[in-house]
């Protein structure tokens, strides 16, 4: 089953992303004599532009719409550590286009290198324009700005939202549950669930968008790293899923399809946890993979959790979605040790 083929895309990356098994961490994860599901990873940091990630694929289709539009300069927002904003530059770069970031210090992190290094070093080198702000400050001011300034100048800017979190930017989420559908199949296997990160919650309406556009398949298991509460996302996110759905022809995302789980957030945001440190450490050692501390090291704490509980049968097929964002590992040098 295919997208519809006339939505705006420009291209970013080139192929299908990796779907590789990951069998020392299920060895690692059996050594007390327990049963551990087939574990795989879908590798969307492997999307190639400048350090990888999810974003990379929205980017085609909201860059697209941009290039449609008639815009010369895109504007998007984050925190000071955005994958986003760094993926956002990066695409801007590569097709021509001016960026400016607009991050907020929303998170109350005491370390230098998270108010220096990883993606705002990379933002810098890829020529955005930042416009750094207090956790404070009025967004939507900022934002105007931001935009009467570009336009003073003669430029036309297009916003993408944080995290590229619409219709437009979840559409590659539908697709990536194609994706992983087609590479199950021709590797002889059937996936009962999918685990990934959720933040500002376009992956998983993508996600959810393309399980309705096949009417079923793996369930979508979102570990919130920032949303405290299903009450806090649920809305949004249907409302994000089903725009899609309808952007790309397909039926209706239900209440009960939205599988959050929020054990694993810690205290908020971008604040480091011990499940996540141990999640970073022991897929890095076992597999040779590098997670990040804020989305996908939380989301591989949920998904060994679920393992070790026993909330998972041990005949499953798990994939983990690897959404990027190595490059906020240097933000947090502190939080890991040597063995
Ligand atoms: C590395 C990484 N993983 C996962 C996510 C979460 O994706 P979404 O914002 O679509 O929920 C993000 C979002 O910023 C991210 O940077």
């Amino acid at each position: 089953m295919q997208l519809p083929d006339n939505l705006p895309h420009v291209s970013l990356m080139e192929g299908v992303t990796p779907l590789q098994e990951m069998p020392r961490l299920r060895e690692a994860l059996m050594s007390d004599g327990r049963a551990c599901p087939q574990l795989y990873i879908k590798r969307d940091d492997l999307t190639g532009l400048a350090g990888g990630g999810n974003k990379t694929r929205k980017l085609e289709y909201l860059i697209g719409d941009a290039l449609q539009k008639g815009a010369d300069t895109v504007i998007t927002a984050g925190a000071l550590q955005s994958n986003h904003a760094r993926q956002t530059a990066a695409a801007a770069a590569k097709m021509g286009l001016a960026a400016h970031l607009i991050l907020f210090e929303t998170v109350p992190y005491e370390d230098p290198a998270y108010s220096t290094s990883g993606n705002l070093l990379l933002d810098r080198i890829l020529g955005a324009e930042v416009h750094r702000q207090a956790k404070d400050a009025d967004a939507r001011a900022v934002f105007e700005e931001v935009t009467e300034k570009i336009r003073a100048s003669g430029g036309t800017p297009y916003l993408i939202p944080v995290g590229g979190s619409n219709a437009v930017g979840s559409t590659a989420y539908a697709q990536v549950f194609l994706e992983i559908q087609d590479q199950a199949k021709a590797a002889g296997i059937t996936v009962d669930r999918i685990f990934h990160a959720n933040g500002s919650l376009g992956t998983q309406a993508g996600l959810l968008a393309g399980r309705a556009l096949t009417n079923g398949g793996p369930k979508v298991e979102g570990i919130s790293v920032s949303k405290p509460t299903r009450e806090s996302l649920l809305g949004e996110l249907l409302d994000i899923a089903n725009l899609t759905s309808e952007r790309i022809g397909g039926s209706l995302v239900q209440e009960e399809d939205v599988r959050v789980e929020f054990r694993h957030l810690g205290d908020g945001y971008g604040m480091p946890t011990e499940g996540m440190v141990s999640a970073v450490e022991l897929v890095a050692r076992t597999e040779g993979l590098l997670l990040d501390p804020v989305y996908t090291g939380k989301a591989m704490a949920g998904m060994i959790a679920a393992i070790l509980n026993g909330e998972i049968g041990e005949t499953e097929t798990l994939v983990f979605l690897h959404t990027g964002g190595m490059p906020g590992l240097f933000a947090y040098p502190n939080e890991f040790k040597s063995k």
